[in-house]
């Protein structure tokens, strides 16, 4: 198994379904990762383990996806000074707005970069994570160009209807 990169964290199984996405666009460039779910609430020394673990196995940066008040992203940066990139779970009530608002309120001194809610957000998260890669990775930073321009192919191969 190859040294992860990147650590996906999600403070519940819950949120699984929605952070695979960060997940499945690491897999896709071929970026190892680890994911795991640890709550900053719930099971607090675990989580410092495992980013302690990662940080001197040699990962590059934290995805930390979590809901309501999603403080385990904040919660990550305060351990390390890797990259944290924030993805707000929709909520129950809420529908994410709790937790988007608590990750990109973090007070001054220890950011998280916050992305949107949901699914959108997860899969962009893995997308930073593979461009900030890519800053010291030719391989990876060609690949991402080549998935840029295959989206950029997409749009304009759209035909609109005539009236
Ligand atoms: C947070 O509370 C989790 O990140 C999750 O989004 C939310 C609800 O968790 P469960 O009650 O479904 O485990 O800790």
């Amino acid at each position: 198994m190859k040294t992860p990169l990147v650590g996906i964290v999600i403070g519940s199984q819950t949120d699984w379904e929605v952070m695979r996405h960060a997940a499945r666009q690491l897999k896709d460039f071929g970026v190892p990762f680890e994911a795991r779910a640890l709550s900053a609430h719930r099971t607090p020394g675990l989580l410092m383990e495992w980013i302690d673990g990662l940080v001197a196995a040699g990962v590059k940066c934290f995805i930390a996806g979590a809901g309501g008040a999603a403080h385990l992203a904040g919660v990550v940066a305060a351990h390390t000074t890797l990259p944290v990139l924030a993805v707000p779970m929709p909520s129950k009530h809420l529908q994410g707005l709790d937790s988007l608002l608590s990750m990109v309120q973090m007070p001054t001194g220890i950011p998280v970069a916050t992305f949107a809610i949901g699914d959108a957000g997860a899969a962009n998260a893995g997308l930073f994570a593979v461009a900030m890669l890519a800053l010291e990775d030719k391989k990876l930073a060609h690949a991402l160009q080549a998935f840029r321009k295959a989206q950029a192919d997409a749009v304009k191969a759209i035909k609109l209807p005539d009236l």
